[in-house]
């Protein structure tokens, strides 16, 4: 069964960071949550004065989150000693679990800026684990072609092929699409997989609903993803992953199951207390 759109999700335009312009979908009133993902964000912009001052360095902990460039060029360094280089068609993934302090600071004046960010919750088993940290070049991204189908594999299997980027928490999938004009994507995904799909350049339609760019469909139940390009082709990245099922507490950058915890880490933050453990960097 294919899986029709459940609810589309036009983004709310939310400054972020020292004055960044992001485009929210999940972690707005209208979908304050997607088990396992708690935010969305979809970065672009062409005007330096959006994206210019950053990120600043700011905590994280109960979470990962996951960043893919599609254009631009930004600087990560973070509390287990990583610094890390984010480039177009280039990934990272970081769980900061127990607490992470990083920053995320663009290293270009003018151009083109755009990606993505997206959280993704952990299991109360390990919010309070040790921090890792992984990120992957633009070439360690496997690309499959199948005629008017083109696929960057960052997560999941795809055509007999399998992703860089490995959430075991989520088993998440995560994809980015390019179809020519017409053209039909199809993914087989296990039913019980939250998943979405956000267009971010041309028109798309999934299960008879068209998918305006930059809204988020959330896709219902079913046994398979398709999704079909309009007349002027489609680029989409597609998402899933394996729900938690747990409590969710939330107070801006942490993520826990209590508020109890919550005001531990608020605690833990204010005295410096936060980051426990720095770990190594990994990644290709
Ligand atoms: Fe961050």
């Amino acid at each position: 069964m294919i899986r029709p759109v459940k609810k589309l999700i036009r983004a709310t335009e939310v400054t972020e960071g020292a004055g960044v312009t992001v485009r929210r979908t999940i972690g707005t009133p209208a979908l304050r949550s997607l088990d396992p993902f708690l935010m969305f964000d979809h970065f672009g912009s062409s005007d330096p004065d959006e994206y210019i001052a950053g990120f600043p360095p700011h905590p994280h902990r109960g979470f990962v989150t996951f960043t893919y460039m599609l254009d631009g060029h930004m600087e990560h360094q973070d509390s287990m000693g990583n610094r890390g280089d984010l480039r177009a068609g280039g990934a990272q993934w970081m769980k900061a679990a127990s607490g992470v302090i990083h920053s995320e600071m663009p290293r270009q004046g003018d151009g083109l800026m755009r990606g993505f960010q997206l959280w993704i919750n952990l299991p109360a088993a390990e919010k309070m684990a040790d921090p890792a940290y992984q990120e992957f070049s633009p070439q360690a991204i496997p690309e499959v072609r199948q005629g008017p189908v083109r696929v960057r594999l960052l997560a999941g299997k795809y055509g007999g092929r399998c992703g860089v980027v490995d959430d075991p928490h989520s088993d998440m999938h995560y994809l980015d699409i390019a179809l020519e004009p017409g053209a039909e994507f199809a993914l087989p995904l296990a039913g019980n997989y939250a998943a979405f799909v956000y267009v971010y350049e041309g028109s798309a339609a999934a299960g008879g609903s068209e998918l305006p760019p930059h809204s988020l469909a959330v896709l219902g139940e079913g046994d398979e993803i398709r999704v079909g390009a309009g007349p002027g082709g489609a680029r989409f990245v597609c998402v899933a992953g394996c729900p938690i099922g747990e409590e969710v507490v939330q107070y801006g950058p942490f993520v826990m199951n209590t508020r109890e915890e919550i005001e531990q880490a608020i605690r833990e933050y204010q005295s410096g207390q936060l980051v426990k453990k720095k770990a190594a960097m990994t990644g290709k």
